[in-house]
């Protein structure tokens, strides 16, 4: 996106001046999906498509903020009672607070702010909008004083207290940390972290975007996470060291099968497997195989498709014509329930697996899907 794109609405919209400006990215998610919030490892990376904003002190206590893109002005003040009712603005607001509870004295200021991450399509662009003013006002209001891994939780915090959503770190963390051509492998539990080069040679990786807008905020996402938690409560009066699924087995649950719903055994099962596909997935990485990462990618589906149940006929439609393709690996990205599909694609294949897919889900569903390369990038910044 264009620094200008942002600035001249800035401008236009307030007294003038001009402010600062900060972005943060979307993101892709190779393989670990739900594992975040029960302990697991994720593998996720940022992309070169996410949210701007230019931001100014104004010398009040009031926010004035403009979404370009939605052509929506709202203004609210800095106390847990100014909460803004209209959803983006909420974001930002939340943001202002979890930065206030941790010491940081937020002020008022004016801000535009635009983005190309598509919303809605298990990129993330809620985590990149938070992630762009977690950024910014530390480093405009708080000396640049909190350190990353508290940014990432600012925006955590504020799905959980001010948009609903019991989400996990993975997303807001990619936005934070992202490093151009690495992926991330992130133990969610010890929050250690390790950086990938990933630039596969003779692969691409390519989004297909099913165009069904996802819903995490519906109650679909927090109560997969409360499946997690109940399996959890169940294993631990036979094993209590076992704090999240991270810390449990096939057997622990076998054990408590008597004691859970049919379908919290279901969601337990996936993310117990999934945990260990993104381990086999980073040795494979390093062993360069490709085919194995891709495999595992397919099982990631199934597990998502069959046992979490978070895909939908759209999603299942895309992964199989990957499979018909011979396309090196496909899944579900992200919290599910719509959204996108990664594919790892041989080159040679690319341009044929694009060209049928978008012909037959056209055919199949009367509209297109949309297709997005993927661009590994940096992580949140402050650009001017
Ligand atoms: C959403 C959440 C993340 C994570 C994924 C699923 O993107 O925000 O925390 O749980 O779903 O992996």
């Amino acid at each position: 996106m264009e620094i200008e794109h942002v600035r001249s609405r800035f401008i236009k919209h307030f007294d003038g001046n001009t402010g600062y400006i900060y972005t943060s990215p979307g993101r892709i998610n190779l393989i670990g999906e739900h594992t975040d919030y029960n302990g697991g490892f994720v593998f996720p990376g940022a992309i070169d498509k996410g949210m701007m904003a230019e931001i100014r002190p104004n010398g009040t206590n009031k926010v004035r903020a403009y979404s370009i893109d939605l052509k929506d002005y709202v203004e609210f003040g800095l106390n847990e009672e100014d909460a803004p009712r209209t959803s983006w603005a909420r974001y930002i607001f939340g943001v202002c607070r979890e930065m206030i509870k941790r010491g940081v004295e937020v002020k008022g200021f004016n801000t535009a702010f635009a983005g190309d991450v598509p919303l809605g399509a298990g990129m993330s662009s809620s985590a990149a909008l938070e992630s762009t003013y977690a950024y910014a006002l530390n480093d405009l209001f708080g000396d640049n004083r909190l350190d990353k891994f508290t940014l990432a939780q600012v925006g955590q915090a504020t799905e959980h207290n001010y948009c609903g959503v019991n989400c996990g770190i993975m997303d807001q963390f990619a936005s934070i940390f992202g490093k151009k051509d690495h992926l991330i492998c992130l133990d969610c539990r010890s929050l250690e972290y390790q950086y990938y080069p990933f630039k596969p040679e003779g692969y691409k990786l390519v989004l297909l975007d099913s165009v069904v807008k996802h819903e995490l905020a519906s109650s679909a996402y927090n109560k997969r996470r409360q499946s997690c938690e109940s399996a959890v409560a169940a294993i631990q009066k036979h094993h209590p060291e076992v704090k999240l699924l991270r810390d449990a087995n096939m057997e622990m649950l076998d054990e408590v099968a008597g004691e859970i719903s049919a379908e919290d055994r279901m969601r337990a099962e996936y993310v117990i497997e999934e945990i260990q596909r993104v381990l086999d997935v980073c040795q494979a990485l390093q062993d360069g195989d490709y085919e194995t990462v891709g495999l595992k990618m397919y099982e990631t589906h199934e597990g998502m498709s069959k046992l979490y149940e978070v895909s939908c006929e759209e999603l299942d439609f895309l992964n199989e014509c990957a499979h018909n393709h011979g396309v090196t690996g496909s899944r579900i990205m992200g919290g599910g329930f719509g959204g996108c599909t990664i594919n790892l694609v041989k080159e040679e294949r690319y341009e044929s697996f694009v060209h049928e897919t978008v012909a037959s889900f056209r055919e199949a569903f009367k509209r297109s899907p949309k297709v997005y390369d993927v661009v590994i990038s940096d992580g949140a910044r402050r650009l001017e």
